[in-house]
């Protein structure tokens, strides 16, 4: 009886792989074509195609950024004056790069089509803006003047030597329309993947609807631009910010595909919580607040949850950590698949530097990847 099982099972097996080989190969002789018919339009080969580039969005980016790119723990992408100033070579090197020492991962596995792709799909939200590109020529102002003008309009945001905003640039329990944190124009990361032109324009332009004014709303001259991006591009060259480590890795999110629908996910998840010690603290659709109550989507959802006993431990051994919790989790449904995706807490706690909390957020990291294989397998 058994042996028929485990023979059957072996059948079943074989048959399996032959149809995996087979689709495989589908899949493959899919792909060359497509990046045959795509190399014509200056691209590059491998596939790089929007819809693959809206998954991987969903996947990597959105549970920081917001699906369509509205923002959260990451700055919103989806704006006007972000996407008209910046150049494809900026994202592309910034998805590569992250920016070392803060939240933004370095995604440096994925493939170049990949990343393209990711690129196109983020270039879909809003096809009318023009693309810009940069010339690389240097802007030479005064390193000297331009520091004392970053002192007087950007150090209170940006801080000095433009690390960025207080702590990891993030806070998770932060409700999402709260001020954003500024990012670390002094990482040298940015100045890497930024032109000194880039800059320069964005300086000018300003981001509406976020903290950041345009240049002459800062009551600020071209000439005092040039100075200041003049100065930032010197804290690369002392060095006095910090190198970029390729070693940073780009797993910062836990996903779990779920065998349930949305609802069974969501009280799945409040029951492993409470197994865990975890008190659920709510729920809400993720365009929460964005939208009006009737069009809210019921496909997104986040769930807040946090564990006091952790909370009070982590807390004594370093306060920052208070500004990433309660932990937050986003389910999301796209066709036929659940998703379940969260920070990685391993990942968040890399970057305070700090072992004893290292180690207390490993053993965080391990029961909630208990709590989500449990409600969602
Ligand atoms: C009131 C706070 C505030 C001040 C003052 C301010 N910024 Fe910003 N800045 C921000 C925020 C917040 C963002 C992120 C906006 C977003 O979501 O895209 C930002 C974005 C930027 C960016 C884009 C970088 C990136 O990674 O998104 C640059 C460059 C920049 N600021 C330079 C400056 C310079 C130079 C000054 C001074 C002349 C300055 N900022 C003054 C808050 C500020
Ligand atoms: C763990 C959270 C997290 C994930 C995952 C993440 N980001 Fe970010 N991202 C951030 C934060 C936070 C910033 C702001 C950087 C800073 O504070 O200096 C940022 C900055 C950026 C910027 C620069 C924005 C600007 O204003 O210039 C881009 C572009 C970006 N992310 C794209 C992506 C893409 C694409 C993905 C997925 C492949 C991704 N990010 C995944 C958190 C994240």
């Amino acid at each position: 009886m058994l042996q028929n099982k485990t023979q059957n099972f072996i059948l079943l097996s074989s048959f399996l792989a032959v149809i995996s080989v087979a689709l495989l190969f589908l899949i493959l002789a899919g792909s060359v074509a497509f990046a045959q018919s795509h190399e014509h339009h200056g691209l590059t080969n491998g596939v790089v195609d929007v819809q693959s580039g809206k998954m991987l969005f969903q996947k990597k980016c959105a549970v920081c950024h917001g699906s369509e790119g509205v923002g959260g723990v990451g700055v919103p992408l989806n704006l006007h004056d972000f996407l008209r100033t910046t150049s494809n070579r900026y994202l592309l090197q910034t998805i590569r790069m992250g920016r070392p020492g803060r939240v933004m991962p370095a995604f440096s596995t994925l493939t170049k089509a990949q990343v393209q792709s990711i690129i196109l799909y983020i270039r879909s939200w809003r096809p009318e803006i023009e693309i810009p590109v940069y010339s690389l020529d240097l802007i030479e102002g005064d390193v000297k003047k331009g520091q004392v003008t970053y002192d007087a309009a950007c150090d209170n945001c940006h801080r000095e030597k433009g690390i960025g905003g207080e702590g990891t640039g993030v806070t998770f329990s932060r409700p999402r329309n709260a001020e954003l944190i500024a990012p670390a124009i002094g990482n040298s990361a940015f100045l890497a993947a930024a032109s000194d032109q880039m800059i320069k324009r964005i300086i000018m332009t300003g981001r509406e609807s976020t903290p950041m004014d345009s240049a002459m709303a800062m009551g600020l001259k071209e000439e005092d631009v040039d100075n200041v991006v003049t100065y930032l591009r010197s804290l690369e060259e002392n060095g006095t910010v910090q190198k970029v480590k390729h070693s940073q890795r780009d797993d910062a999110v836990l996903m779990y595909e779920s065998s349930y629908s949305i609802e069974e996910t969501i009280e799945n998840m409040k029951r492993a919580a409470l197994g865990h010690n975890f008190r659920y603290i709510r729920e809400q659709t993720l365009d929460h607040g964005f939208v009006e109550k009737d069009q809210e989507s019921n496909h997104e959802y986040l769930i807040y949850f946090c564990n006091f006993t952790f909370l009070n431990q982590a807390l004594l051994v370093d306060p920052r950590i208070g500004m990433f919790l309660p932990f937050r989790t986003t389910i999301v449904k796209k066709e036929d698949t659940v998703l379940v995706m969260t920070v990685s807490p391993d990942y968040l706690c890399s970057l305070f530097n700090n072992n004893e909390l290292k180690q207390s957020c490993h053993f965080m990291a391990e029961k909630y990847e208990a709590m989500l294989e449990e409600s969602t397998f």
